[in-house]
């Protein structure tokens, strides 16, 4: 049970806007600021909202956008394409009026090659920012000091002609590495925290965040010995082991020096970005970083996005997931984001409500991407209409990210009502039915069945902090798990299968809840019967 959890202790749900893709007010075709301030209404605070009471806001800073926002020229202002510091001040105040949280991305690993500290940096090798970045000579032979690699593909390592060194860019090469070993990186991105935190951002989501330590001695990677052998088209980058290049002997310290700063501030939390890797086993990656700064830092777990479509594979992640917790910990489930193919487009649209029931029933802070909501789907995105770098760069290996990216659907109206003029990425194939307008007043669509949920957990302190065990003895594929507190119980149970399951679930109660549009619980002496793919919540009263 939860107890004591001082930060963010209200929060019921957390809400990602990526706002190229949100609501574009000023007409040019990407979402902007003002758009997110036009919609809080959207997210909170009339009725019908969505009832979210938190958002992080991907990038909006300075930037030439060659990934979108993530290479950051100024780390202190907002780019012209999304607004001005004062829209951002105006957003936030009309947000806290709403008592809506606002989180912002904070990326420490890496600026824009267009930053002034990587201009003055490759200046010279005398620069005083020289150090700012990872410079390295060549070895004897020209070649580079490693055998890192870009996470979007190719050598990590640029070579610079005019210093006659090679610069470490773990991404693109438009995003050059800050040197976190270095004391004056570390202060001046501190001054960024204190920046956003005296104006008055209620947490920050850390990119990438096991970056920014490395092997100081920049030692070569291990070769990833299974590499190749489970399909033609794996990803290059995972050719080797990341032992060196990332999740260095100092990440902790750092990452901890960073929420020491916004530990000085009230009720403000840090969020880190970490992936599930195959050398660390997932209970020694997270604890780690609970371990940071108890109460103040914490990851998100994104074990769910690589779940192959299993009862029993969600289950037992979620079961030692729990277990690795400690008392005043809560876990941040995340089953999408903007790096990730929509839900309903991994696994179907009945099975993406199902999640959504499993998402909004388990403890602790759920997050949830723009546009999951409503059950958006990947869209279908044209080789000339491609944007993203990670697919420009390692073609063919379905890693461009544009298909989750394109403008939330508002309405059936042309540009999905995104924007007055021609969005940025085309609106996807289904806007005419999956969009706002025409869920909210639909009793059996995507959005209902988010808002009754959210509805259902705001006011409901079993479902949000409440005690978490799987219960047993189910038919294959059947899910089920009890929340309890001193307040009451329920059980969940989620049928994975495309078939009818009976399951008794060893307690007289009520269905409250039903992923099937329209349900008529056909529930009685305990046993209830599942449709396929259903999923239903039963308050017991034991
Ligand atoms: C962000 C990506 C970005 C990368 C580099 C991430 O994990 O979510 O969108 O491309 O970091 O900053």
């Amino acid at each position: 049970m939860l107890k004591n959890m001082k930060r963010w202790q209200n929060v019921n749900a957390l809400y990602q806007i990526y706002p190229r893709s949100f609501y574009d007010a000023s007409g040019d075709g990407i979402g902007d600021l003002n758009g997110i301030t036009t919609k809080l209404k959207y997210l909170k605070g009339a009725v019908g909202s969505l009832g979210v009471d938190a958002i992080w806001i991907s990038p909006f800073y300075t930037s030439p956008m060659v990934d979108f926002g993530y290479d950051i020229a100024n780390y202190c202002d907002v780019d012209p394409l999304f607004g001005t510091l004062n829209d951002f001040r105006n957003l936030l105040s009309q947000a806290h009026h709403y008592d809506i949280k606002v989180m912002v991305d904070f990326v420490p690993n890496h600026t824009s090659d267009q930053h002034e500290w990587f201009i003055d940096s490759k200046s010279s090798k005398n620069s005083s920012k020289r150090d700012y970045y990872v410079w390295q000579d060549a070895k004897s032979d020209g070649s580079a000091p490693n055998n890192w690699l870009s996470t979007f593909g190719g050598s990590a390592w640029q070579w610079h002609e005019d210093t006659q060194q090679y610069y470490l860019h773990s991404f693109l090469k438009e995003q050059p590495d800050l040197n976190w070993d270095n004391p004056d990186v570390r202060a001046a991105m501190a001054d960024v925290l204190r920046f956003w935190l005296d104006i008055g951002v209620d947490g920050f989501r850390v990119d990438v965040a096991r970056y920014i330590s490395k092997d100081t001695q920049y030692r070569d990677e291990s070769i990833n010995v299974t590499y190749g052998k489970s399909s033609a088209t794996e990803d290059p980058y995972q050719s080797l082991v990341h032992n060196r290049s990332q999740y260095g002997p100092r990440l902790f310290d750092f990452l901890n020096e960073l929420t020491q700063v916004v530990d000085k501030y009230d009720d403000r939390i840090m969020i880190f970005e970490d992936y599930p890797v195959e050398n660390l086993s997932i209970a020694e990656q997270y604890r780690a970083f609970y371990d940071v700064h108890p109460g103040v830092g914490m990851p998100f777990n994104f074990q769910g996005m690589y779940c192959q479509w299993d009862a029993n594979a969600f289950g037992s992640f979620i079961d030692s997931f729990q277990d690795i917790l400690h008392v005043d910990e809560r876990p941040l489930y995340c089953f999408g984001n903007h790096d990730q193919p929509r839900i309903a487009s991994r696994f179907g649209s009945e099975q993406a409500r199902l999640l959504a029931l499993l998402q909004l029933t388990l403890p602790g802070l759920p997050v949830i991407y723009n546009g999951e909501e409503l059950g958006m789907e990947n869209a279908d995105i044209a080789p000339n209409e491609m944007q993203d770098p990670a697919g420009n760069y390692t073609p063919g290996i379905g890693m461009g990210r544009d298909p989750q990216r394109t403008p939330l659907q508002w309405s059936a109206e042309q540009y999905a009502g995104f924007s007055q003029a021609k969005p940025w990425l085309p609106v996807g194939e289904h806007y005419t039915t999956l969009n706002v307008k025409n869920e909210t007043s639909d009793n059996d669509s995507f959005l209902t069945l988010y808002r009754a949920l959210l509805a259902l957990r705001r006011n409901d302190i079993t479902l949000r902090d409440g005690d978490f065990q799987l219960t047993s003895q189910n038919p294959s594929q059947v899910l089920t798990y009890r929340r309890q507190s001193s307040e009451g119980g329920y059980i969940v149970a989620l049928n994975f299968s495309s078939e009818v399951k009976k399951v008794d679930i060893g307690s007289p109660g009520e269905v409250v809840m039903s992923t099937h549009p329209a349900f008529t619980p056909d529930f009685s002496e305990a046993q209830l019967v599942l449709k396929p793919y259903e999923g239903v919540l039963v308050r017991v009263n034991r």
